[in-house]
Parts: C-alpha cells; structure tokens; sequence
C-alpha cells in the first residue's frame, strides 16, 4: 500500500470516524500548544532539578497523595531537559503495520525518535530503525517481565535488556506510590551508560490529557497519542509510523489480518481502553491539514 494512499484508505475503513475538525491555528502549532500549556511545557516532559526543587512536591496520576522531593531524590535527577525545539521527529506505534514496511532508515533519519513501551529493536530494525532518543516503558513490565524486580537476577536482567536503547528511558512511575517505589529501587541498581532513566513528570501528562479533554476526547490517552501531542509542542515536522488500530489493512488489491503488535501476536489486545480509533481518527485529520505525516504502508 503506498503511503499516499492513506486518505482513501481511511475513508474505507468504517472503524474511523470523524469527531471534529481540528483547525490548524488554533492548537497544533508549538506556539499555539505553548500559548494554551504555558511556555515551560516542554521542561516538563519528565522530572529534572530545574522542574522539581528540594521541597517541592509532585502529584501521583491514579491516586491521592503527594511525593515531597527530598534532597536525596533530587540528586538522583537529571539537572534539565536538554532538548527543546527540534527539527524532524519521528514518533513509533507499535502497529503490526510496521511489519514489512522497510520504514527503518526513514524512521531513524529523524533528529529524535520516539518509541512506546520498550519495544524490542533489533529484529525489527529494517521496518522499525534502532534509534531510541526517548523510549517509554510501563513499570507494569517489572511485574510481566522481572518477576517484580524482586531478586538481583531480575534487576539485572532489566538492566540489561534496557542497553538496547539510547537517550532517555522514560518510565511512567508516578501513576502510585507502590510503582514508585519499584522505579526507585530499579533507579538505584541501575548503572548503565548508554541511556539516562528519566520519570515522567505528573503534571506534562495531566496537561496533554485536559488539553484533549477540551477537544472532547475523554479516555485516557495512548502512549503514542501523547508522544505525538509531545512532539507537535517541540518538533517542526512530526512524522507518525506504526498507528494502525484495525485488525485488518488494506493494500491496492486486497484486505489483509495485521497483528496488534509488530514484534508479537496479541489477538486479545484489540480491545485496548484508549479508543485508538478516535485517536487515530484525530491524528488523521491533522494528516489533512499538513500538521503531522502518518507514513503507513511502504517508505520508499
Ligand atoms: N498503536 C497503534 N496501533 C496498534 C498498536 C499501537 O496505533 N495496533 C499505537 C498507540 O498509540 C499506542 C502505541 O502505538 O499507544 C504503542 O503501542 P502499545 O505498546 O501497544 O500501547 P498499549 O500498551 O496498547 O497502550 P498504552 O498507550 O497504554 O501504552
């Protein structure tokens, strides 16, 4: 399927359905998203000393309660955020989209990739690239994958699947205290140099949630949504591969099964609680309007 063909293959699929127009000066600029977030909103990605002083104190997403940051925490943080504007960026779904797509080198050429939840590299790398300038991973994947982190052995394991990725490993960890926790305990065994572990600032993820609440899209938003938001407030050009939430694609001829994940079979994961499909339906529409390039099918 090639790429220009996505408005016609969209408008087929009877899973996407319109739910507004979003105009392009109002909110999908930088500066439209800095005016509406304030101007700070791109520091806040994750939590450094400059966003988060001794003494301050930061919200958990899912549950009551405040994090106070001690002096101990604080020096346990990166000092700042060291991008800002950025020229190209490429933000990676996890579609099984990507499958075959040869989009790996496109991908790559940007200044800064985004991937979402620790998804495996290397085999990929022909229709996923390997560059990693920001990587998210869901503490969830401590107790799926580590046994909880609970022995040295697991920790270790952990730290060392994470050498694949380079820049920041962006943990979601102030969803709870518990998980929290977990993050802390990875941190302090955590001694590899070819990335920083960063937590996820509370509030940026608050602010690109209401942010979307206001435009009536009420479910929490994806991993990739939010990436995508992210990079539209700090890249010139963002580029979208592997957003495909159907389970079938078509190309010129025919209809064919695509897997929910490219690097794993997940029939059951098709029904996901973030209604990919108004998202999607979003993101196409500022496809329309020449804010974001969804690359689907094959990159050239
Ligand atoms: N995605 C997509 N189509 C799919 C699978 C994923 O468009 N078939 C996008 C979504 O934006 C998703 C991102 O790729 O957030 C990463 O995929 P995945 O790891 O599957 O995310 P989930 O675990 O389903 O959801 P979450 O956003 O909670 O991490």
């Amino acid at each position: 399927m090639a790429e220009e063909r996505i408005d016609s293959i969209n408008t087929r699929n009877t899973s996407v359905q319109a739910t507004a127009t979003y105009q392009r000066n109002i909110f999908t600029t930088r500066e439209g998203i800095h005016q509406e977030l304030g101007s700070n909103i791109t520091n806040l990605l994750f939590v450094t000393q400059e966003n988060s002083p001794i003494g301050s104190t930061l919200p958990f997403v899912y549950e009551k309660g405040l994090w106070k940051v001690s002096s101990k925490f604080y020096k346990s943080l990166p000092k700042k955020a060291t991008f800002d504007r950025l020229t190209r960026c490429s933000v990676v779904g996890n579609s099984g989209s990507l499958l075959h797509s040869n989009c790996g080198k496109h991908i790559d050429e940007a200044d800064f990739v985004y991937r979402c939840n620790a998804a495996p590299l290397k085999p990929f790398a022909a229709d996923a690239g390997t560059k990693s300038s920001l990587t998210s991973f869901n503490p969830s994947i401590f107790g799926k994958r580590y046994k909880g982190i609970a022995k040295q052995s697991s920790l270790k394991k952990f730290v060392s699947d994470m050498q694949q990725y380079h820049g920041y490993l962006w943990g979601a960890c102030f969803s709870g205290r518990s998980t929290l926790d977990l993050c802390m305990k990875a941190i302090s065994g955590y001694n590899i140099k070819e990335n920083v572990f960063v937590l996820a600032h509370p509030y940026h993820y608050k602010s690109f949630h209401d942010y979307w609440i206001r435009r009536g899209k009420k479910k929490l938003p994806s991993t990739g949504f939010y990436y995508a938001s992210d990079a539209l407030s700090r890249c010139n050009e963002t580029h979208l591969y592997g957003f495909w939430p159907f389970p079938r694609a078509f190309d010129d001829i025919s209809s064919y099964n695509v897997s929910y994940h490219y690097f794993e079979k997940l029939e059951n994961e098709w029904k996901e609680p973030h209604a990919m499909n108004i998202e999607f339906s979003i993101l196409v529409q500022l496809h329309l309007l020449g804010v974001v390039k969804i690359h689907n099918g094959k990159c050239e």
